[in-house]
């Protein structure tokens, strides 16, 4: 504690002095600080500028201030941006292997989730990353993806039949999609609130926190709770950046990431259902949205739909048979 005060103190007393730290870090993501990840990367700001004395100054930026989804990986590897923690979808080009996050139904819960994560799985996919001269920090969570549409109410799989939906840049999404009849659409997030506002889109998946913290909930007409599918990021940081760390402050940075990797989950977890609450408190409010909760049998017929795309993804150098059937027998 006596060591952490001091830590905050001389980071203060550097800022006021205006020394200049030794070195910068610029984190940069999509949603905003109100999410998991956004709450996450402030805490690991925070406890790096801490930990380091002052000695790196974290800036983050939210809400695709700096850079939109994909962009950031190829800013990353030039050094332009140190860190990112962009969704699994998104490393499509250069690890295609992470979208065995993006399967739908494939985790039981978030523990069986977590246990993959943290296990051989997990590891091979950082390693992979890591091959890839692109440092992986953490898994990092947002939460289940739910459904929405301004066209019709997403009970039964044959609802979704000729909607387009937009997605995150994803082999295994737009499978899934294609796999109930609709038409999915990649885009950036930035862009999400205006193509459903404007009609360009009718509907999305995604996880309440982001409907709620970009508004989703406002432009569209139906919400349906199917927790298909799981969101979640991993933590990246440039390798350039990387080295450039003196061994003392390499540790810091990994003190700090498994201490907001902590926190994180424990955001992910809180904020979904906080975020839900307030969702569903405007739809009562309004009326101008329908929220529905499926029947374990309605349910059980969306899994029986989209689970069928999995041998599209056994081939290796998509995500391999190997990777989903230790993901399923993990216990
Ligand atoms: C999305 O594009 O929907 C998500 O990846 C945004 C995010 O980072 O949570």
């Amino acid at each position: 504690m006596k060591k952490l005060i001091i830590g905050t103190v001389t980071a203060a007393i550097l800022a006021t002095a205006g020394v200049a730290a030794d070195f910068t870090l610029k984190f940069s993501h999509v949603v905003s600080d109100n999410t998991p990840k956004g709450k996450a990367a402030r805490f690991f700001e925070k406890r790096l500028e801490e930990l380091s004395k002052g000695r790196i100054d974290v800036q983050v930026y939210p809400s695709s201030q700096l850079y939109k989804d994909n962009a950031v990986l190829k800013a990353l590897r030039l050094n332009s941006v140190q860190m990112a923690a962009p969704s699994f979808s998104k490393f499509g080009k250069i690890v295609p292997q992470l979208a065995l996050f993006d399967l739908p139904f494939l985790f039981k819960d978030i523990n069986h989730l977590h246990r993959v994560q943290d296990g051989e799985v997990g590891e091979k996919l950082k390693d992979l990353v890591r091959k890839k001269g692109i440092v992986a920090l953490s898994f990092w969570d947002n939460h289940f993806k739910q459904l929405s549409s301004s066209k019709k109410a997403l009970i039964k799989p044959e609802d979704a039949s000729g909607q387009k939906f937009r997605i995150m840049s994803s082999k295994v999404l737009e499978a899934q999609f294609h796999a109930v009849g609709a038409n999915p659409q990649m885009m950036p997030f930035s862009e999400v609130y205006s193509g459903l506002q404007q009609g360009v889109i009718d509907g999305q998946e995604n996880t309440n926190s982001n409907i709620f913290t970009k508004k989703f909930y406002e432009v569209q007409k139906y919400l349906t709770v199917s927790n298909h599918g799981y969101l979640g990021y991993l933590v990246v940081m440039s390798k350039k950046f990387w080295k450039s760390l003196p061994e003392d402050l390499q540790k810091n940075v990994i003190q700090a990431m498994n201490e907001a990797t902590q926190k994180e989950r424990q955001y992910a977890d809180e904020l979904n259902t906080q975020q839900f609450n307030e969702i569903k408190a405007y739809a009562q409010k309004t009326g101008k949205l329908e929220i529905i909760n499926l029947s374990s049998e309605q349910r059980q017929a969306w899994a029986d739909k989209v689970s069928t795309i999995y041998p599209e993804f056994y081939d290796k150098k998509k995500i391999g048979k190997e990777l989903i059937e230790k993901t399923l027998a993990t216990k």
